[in-house]
């Protein structure tokens, strides 16, 4: 997967930049606040997904403009692209994302799903160790949006009769057949979310071994890192669980139980890596599932996904510097930092950005 070029205009403080990448290293360098993850923002919504900073649509638009527009041709091994996404504020007559494929309107830009894959390494990112299960949730479910366009609506669908069941739950008492209606929802939410769970244990089986392998090589085998989905139903499946926790449904007001609740294991040495390792080696288990992202994305479509490293090479001693360039090998990557110190060494396009204009080098 590559891009051949990509033209922004009105894209956050970009008002017009041109950029004709090269196929494996680009290099952005740049003060603090110039627009390099604005632009790596830009690349990663030709993927169709929202901005991996979890902006708003409208907050894309440059201040003061109409509408925002991306485009680009990408080269997958035997097809190429015209990708378009345009972005308008709420009430315009196209709100939101929307997209054109070689020209045809393809409506919401998730459609695009499976088109152009990327890969996404950003400073956040620790935060899928450190942080709430919700951040982890979130990882898993953006990798299959993009590896299988059903997943979005499938997952749509359980979110919405999850939110009706709350609402049921909330005002339960004072609801007429609120019993049967809770049946019903059960039954619908036990059939969506099993096929959301599942999907998302497996994905975690597919990535776990290829973490487990780049962990061992970042720490030089000193150290095991383990991964695992915890589903929260068992065998017996998720209609039974749902059945079980509806006292403690009824007594919260909103439902304890199925794939909103869930998490990914995430082990060092046996310990939980979220209290018990440290920053480095948190920063190493993000990498690492990172990269498996990555080499799972090209199983699926026998493509190398674009990486965006987003300001974390600075992060990384040189070891681990070194390592992950040397991953990057054969793959378009595109590569943002303050200084070009540690670029200069290596042979890739350097690309300066200054107050939301883009200059080659
Ligand atoms: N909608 C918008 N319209 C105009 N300017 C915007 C908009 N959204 C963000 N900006 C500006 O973009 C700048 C931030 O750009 P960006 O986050 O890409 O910086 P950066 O070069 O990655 O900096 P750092 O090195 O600190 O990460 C800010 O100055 C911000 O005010
Ligand atoms: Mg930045």
């Amino acid at each position: 997967m590559n891009i051949d070029w990509i033209e922004l205009s009105n894209f956050r403080n970009i008002e017009q930049a041109q950029l004709t990448p090269c196929q494996t290293l680009n290099v952005i360098y740049g003060k603090n606040g110039q627009g390099k993850t604005n632009l790596l923002e830009a690349i990663w919504l030709l993927t169709g997904a929202k901005s991996f900073r979890g902006s708003k649509d409208a907050e894309l638009i440059r201040r003061g403009q109409p509408f925002s527009t991306i485009r680009a041709q990408v080269q997958t091994r035997d097809l190429c692209h015209n990708i378009q996404i345009s972005i308008q504020p709420a009430g315009s007559p196209k709100p939101g994302r929307t997209a054109k494929l070689s020209g045809a309107e393809q409506g919401k830009a998730s459609n695009l799903a499976g088109i152009f894959t990327a890969v996404v390494f950003e400073p956040n990112h620790l935060s899928l160790v450190k942080g709430s299960p919700e951040g982890r949730r979130k990882f898993v479910d953006a990798a299959l949006c993009q590896l299988y366009p059903g997943y979005l609506s499938e997952y749509r669908r359980y979110l919405q009769i999850l939110t009706q069941k709350n609402a049921l739950l909330k005002h339960y008492h004072r609801t007429p057949g609120a019993a049967e209606m809770l049946e019903v929802f059960d039954e619908q939410m036990a059939a969506a979310g099993e096929k959301i769970t599942h999907r998302r244990r497996q994905y975690v089986e597919r990535i776990a071994p290829m973490a487990v392998q780049t962990y061992a090589d970042i720490s030089s085998g000193a150290e095991q890192l383990e991964l695992q989905y915890i589903a929260s139903f068992s065998e017996k499946g998720l209609l039974e669980e749902l059945k079980k926790s509806r006292k403690e449904d009824l007594r919260c007001g909103f439902c304890t139980v199925g794939p909103h609740r869930e998490d990914v294991a995430i082990r060092l040495n046996g310990q939980p890596a979220r209290t018990d390792a440290s920053q480095g080696q948190q920063r190493s288990a993000v990498l690492s599932l990172k990269l498996a992202e990555a080499a799972m994305a090209e199983q699926v479509s026998g493509e190398h996904p674009v990486m965006l490293l987003d300001d974390v090479l600075s992060e990384l001693d040189d070891g681990r510097q070194a390592y992950l360039l040397s991953r990057m090998q054969g793959r378009q990557v595109f590569v943002s930092g303050c200084d070009d110190s540690i670029f200069r060494k290596t042979d890739g396009k350097l690309l300066h950005m200054q107050g939301g204009v883009l200059t080659e080098l």
